[in-house]
């Protein structure tokens, strides 16, 4: 983070970075993205990028790359087996986590699939901070069950807790209490919990909850994908770590977990990902599904490439001007909102800005998607792409009943050194606007609808012509205004 002090005392997310290379973006007219997002069946994930202006959709393999990982990508070893490239990340990763194995995977949710079949039966448990999407699946889909053990300051919209992520350490004692060792898969934490807005978790919790974790004989797995922004909030909110080095407070985290896997599109700023352990027993029982599910163990399914950026990506994860690059740019954006009234998650945490749908579109009723109702608004209203992070994200239940999430949000993602100040101010713009037509905005319901991980592919439609009278409105207050 940049210690510099405006004049004005205005907090300024200065970058620490210059732009060498730039991709032209294209702002529709309103009347063109209503006809995008009427294509993409009001599910922002079916847009076509060509139409997007902005896209906060996420973070996931679209952050920007630095120059050093460009270099690095071109001196990649191309090899099916053995390749150099793979020892090279290898020893990168062993050194940063300190930890003596890495299994590659292509994605996080790759580690997932190999963890959950090594894990997970019918019947078992698996105990977590909260869900994210695709681990959710994964266990589920191996018979299992996830159960959330957050703290009461988790779900609030509001709160002043630094760590809204930390596991509830009563709660924790009193699962192991009641399921018993032989019942709980493992342990999960999720570092920077994505679904409750990017909210880090404590080094103190990790530690505590490790303690209990060995002392039960239950495997601690730690799903790093967003440690960066992670580590971030450690340094700055935790006067223990003010002074301590990145690479020491990741180090502690990992001393203290059996598993850490990540997601290299998020952490690394890269493509990939993989599993690190330090038993070799662990190390064996899912090394077995590498060259099942992924690829032969020195490639995992990603090219030599990825892998060469994801090595130079992650030493650079341990410089603070570049993990402090996501979280500043989120403050600035939420408290662009905050000051037009607009109700965000706070404190803000990492990976994204998180609108609070179930306030702002608290007239149209749950069972028609708040949230997504509010991504599909916001594209129309702005041509910016925002992720659904609601109800249209979870899974029914076996009785086809819909499952009512805890939080409405539209996470607008801010990808790591993408997008600049004035982007952030227009975004903040359209969506004041939004928020003061937030009546304007109906419901959504589904055409089509999948049975697994329906937010994907699932197409909707508005309950009435409000897309075409939100339309109608952008012109009346903005003219001929883009
Ligand atoms: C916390 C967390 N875990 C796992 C994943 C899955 O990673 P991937 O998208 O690479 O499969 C993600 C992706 O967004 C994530 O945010």
């Amino acid at each position: 983070m940049s210690n510099v002090t405006f004049l004005s005392g205005e907090r300024v997310p200065l970058e620490m970075h210059k732009v060498r290379m730039v991709q032209k973006i294209n702002l529709l007219p309103v009347e063109g993205r209503l006809k995008a997002m009427q294509e993409a069946g009001f599910n922002t994930f079916l847009l076509k990028n060509r139409d997007v202006f902005l896209d906060m959709l996420t973070d996931s393999g679209v952050n920007a790359m630095s120059e050093n990982q460009y270099a690095a990508m071109m001196q990649a070893d191309d090899s099916y087996a053995g390749s150099e490239t793979f020892y090279r990340l290898e020893a990168e990763l062993q050194d940063i986590f300190n930890m003596k194995y890495f299994l590659p995977a292509h994605q996080g949710r790759a580690c997932e699939n190999i963890i959950a079949k090594v894990f997970v039966e019918p019947g078992k448990v698996a105990l977590m901070n909260y869900h994210f999407t695709t681990t959710k699946a994964h266990i589920t889909m191996m018979g299992g069950a996830v159960e959330e053990i957050f703290g009461d300051e988790a779900l609030k919209i509001n709160s002043d807790a630094p760590f809204k992520g930390d596991v509830d350490i009563n709660k924790l004692n009193a699962a192991i209490g009641r399921l018993g060792k032989e019942k709980i898969a493992f342990m999960r934490i999720e570092a920077g919990t994505n679904l409750i807005g990017g909210q880090p978790v404590s080094m103190q919790n990790v530690r505590e909850v490790s303690a209990i974790c060995r002392a039960a004989g239950i495997p601690l797995v730690y799903d790093a994908s967003l440690l960066a922004d992670n580590l971030y909030f450690i340094k700055t909110h935790d006067a223990h770590y003010r002074e301590a080095k990145i690479v020491d407070i990741t180090r502690e985290i990992a001393s203290l977990v059996d598993i850490i896997y990540f997601s290299a599109r998020k952490l690394g700023a890269a493509r990939g990902g993989g599993i690190l352990v330090s038993d070799e027993q662990l190390f064996l029982r899912m090394r077995e599904l590498v060259p099942l599910f992924e690829g032969f163990l020195t490639y995992g399914g990603m090219s030599v490439r990825e892998m060469e950026a994801m090595a130079v990506g992650m030493r650079e994860t341990l410089d603070i001007d570049v993990i402090s690059q996501t979280p500043i740019f989120v403050e600035a954006l939420c408290n662009e909102l905050l000051g037009k009234g607009v109700p965000v998650v706070t404190p803000p945490g990492g990976l994204g800005c998180h609108v609070d749908a179930m306030q702002f579109c608290e007239h149209v009723p749950q069972s028609q998607y708040r949230a997504g109702a509010l991504a599909a608004a916001l594209f129309i209203a702005g041509g910016v792409r925002c992720m659904e992070r609601g109800t249209m994200s979870e899974q029914r239940g076996d009785d086809g009943s819909e499952h009512f999430a805890e939080m409405e949000l539209a996470r607008l993602a801010i990808p790591k050194r993408v997008f600049t100040l004035s982007q952030i101010k227009y975004t903040a713009d359209r969506l004041a606007w939004l928020h003061k037509n937030r009546s304007l905005i109906g419901g959504l319901e589904f055409v089509e609808e999948p049975k697994v991980l329906r937010f994907f592919f699932g197409r909707l439609q508005p309950v009435s012509d409000w897309p075409e009278r939100l339309v109608k409105q952008f012109r009346k207050d903005f003219g001929d205004s883009l």
